[in-house]
């Protein structure tokens, strides 16, 4: 900052590539659309959209968010290898502005023991990458991966052939999440003094939360001049995940003043987002996460209640609407038309019309009768559900659960079956919910396996809509369901059979079957990262 005005630090999200690669996340491809939609609303600058290599089903979700996702430049992964990134260009090429992240380790124990090479080889394969990758587009990025565990010498050679080769992000990743703030730091003024044209483009970071440090060593990173933060959403990610966007964004925010530095970030969106990546993942939030946990903003003791009364700035730093947690301006009731509903869901950033607004208004109307005072979080929480219902799924038409302290719960179900007919179970279990699952099972004839199941609440009162997650293993394949209904059980199996369409939408043989049929779609390999 040198007039007054803050320096501008790029927002790199990948919520949807090193956030996906978190255990037991596997989001479709409208689900990936549904987020990068909100991370264009919510202004991040670059929006990491997959890994297209490695399946077919990730190649198409990268197009579709390159060719329908307006705003962020879309980027996509690929090792050096000429298929990879032949893959990554074909995925984002119809976009606005398309990006190609192209990595290769470069600490020694990587280079040993994992890629089994020389330091001589790994300049080789950057200097091809890069100019390979340039060929396609002006606008690409290079990580050194495990750079912090790097020989910073060494490091900053293939810095310099990418640079050469015409980079124009250089991205330093805490691979493993192993250093410290003033580590980071220094090793960027090394980099700096090494390769003095790191100046002219951006310099990136990308930490790992291991020792939960991710949030800290981006701020050291950026404090030694990067200028693009890699994030993801609710801090998702490879182990104990990455950077938080929302921690990084407020941190910037709420210190502006003293870093001289702020973002694109619209920072009313942040709670939205972190709701929708929270439900689609079906990672719930923990509640005293920073920022976007339920009790972020939550006081407790008398003491600090009463501060807050007299003056908020007592115990809080932070307004609460900066981030849009009180979005309940939008309140409807039952008497409320289908005019009220269409503007609320266009103030919450949904045009729905025709069919789409039919449904949404007979389940608003459902919800009305059963709850006084529809807020924007219930809203958002039932339009998104009804988006989520895909054509090719099955539907849970009807149920019956008994359950008492006496006998062994059981339950009858009816689902709707992809082809239009109607396929009945019925089944006994440990539990309500467990009769249920396997009565659904019994249906449609699949014997998937629930691995975990989680219910939480849309908002406070006794009739608030009920969200349920689901992840549940069939033939090997882990997929993941969501479902809203002011009736848990129903919720509940909802939730199940979108997993289930979703693991069956995912078995290698769809994929397979998909792919023979699909004309552009690329050739799958195994993922390294
Ligand atoms: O953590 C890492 O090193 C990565 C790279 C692919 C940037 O995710
Ligand atoms: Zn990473």
């Amino acid at each position: 900052m040198t007039d007054g005005t803050p320096d501008h630090v790029k927002i790199f999200d990948t919520t949807l590539r090193d956030g996906e690669q978190s255990p037991g996340i596997s989001l479709n491809k409208p689900e990936k659309v549904e987020i990068a939609q909100q991370l264009a609303r919510l202004g991040v600058d670059v929006i990491e959209a997959g890994f297209p290599i490695t399946s077919p089903g990730d190649f198409e979700a990268v197009q579709a968010i390159a060719r329908e996702v307006e705003g962020p430049v879309i980027c996509a992964l690929a090792r050096t290898a000429v298929q990879d990134i032949d893959a990554a260009w074909n995925a984002v090429r119809d976009a606005e502005r398309p990006r190609i992240h192209t990595f290769l380790a470069t600490s020694d124990i990587h280079i040993q023991h994992k890629l089994r090479t020389t330091r001589e080889d790994v300049k080789g394969q950057a200097r091809a990458a890069v100019a390979h990758a340039r060929q396609y587009t002006d606008d690409v990025e290079f990580s050194p991966e495990d750079g912090s565990r790097s020989d910073v010498e060494f490091m900053a050679e293939v810095v310099q052939i990418a640079l050469d080769e015409g980079a124009t992000t250089i991205n330093v990743p805490d691979t493993v999440g192993y250093t410290m703030p003033h580590e980071y730091a220094a090793m960027f003024t090394r980099l700096y003094e090494l390769v003095p044209g790191l100046r002219d483009v951006t310099v990136s970071v990308h930490c790992h939360d291991d020792l939960g440090l991710a949030v800290a060593n981006s701020l050291a990173g950026v404090t030694a001049g990067a200028r693009q933060v890699e994030c993801a959403v609710n801090g998702i990610g490879e182990r104990a995940g990455n950077a938080s966007l929302e921690e990084i964004v407020m941190l910037l925010r709420t210190r502006a003043a003293n870093l001289g530095l702020d973002t694109n970030i619209n920072t009313r969106e942040i709670a939205r987002t972190s709701r929708l990546v929270s439900r689609l993942t079906g990672y719930p939030v923990q509640p005293n996460k920073a920022i976007v946990g339920k009790n972020a903003f939550a006081h407790e003791s008398g003491i600090h209640q009463d501060g807050v009364l007299k003056e908020r700035l007592t115990y809080e730093i932070m307004d609460a609407t900066t981030i849009g947690l009180e979005t309940n301006s939008i309140v409807l009731g039952k008497h409320s038309g289908r005019h009220a509903l269409r503007a609320a869901l266009e103030e919450l950033g949904y045009q729905v019309e025709g069919a789409a607004l039919n449904t949404a208004f007979k389940r608003f109307k459902d919800l009305a009768d059963k709850k006084k005072k529809v807020t924007a979080l219930d809203l958002d929480a039932l339009v998104s559900d009804e988006m989520r219902e895909a054509p090719a799924a099955f539907r849970l038409e009807w149920f019956n659960v008994e359950a008492s302290s006496s006998r062994t719960p059981l339950a009858e179900v009816a689902v709707r079956m992809p082809g239009g007919e109607l396929a009945e179970g019925s089944f006994t279990g440990d539990g309500p919910v467990d009769a249920f699952f396997s009565a659904l099972n019994a249906a449609v004839g699949h014997e998937a396996r629930l691995k975990e199941y989680h219910v939480s609440a849309v908002t406070g009162g006794r009739d608030a809509l009920g969200e349920t997650s689901v992840l549940l293993e069939l033939n090997g394949v882990t997929a993941s369901g969501q479902g809203v209904s002011t009736d848990i059980l129903e919720a509940s199996g909802r939730a199940y059979l979108r997993a289930l369409s979703n693991a069956l939408a995912n078995s290698p043989v769809a994929e397979a079957e998909h792919h023979l049929r699909s004309e552009d779609s690329e050739p799958a390999a195994e993922t390294t990262s």
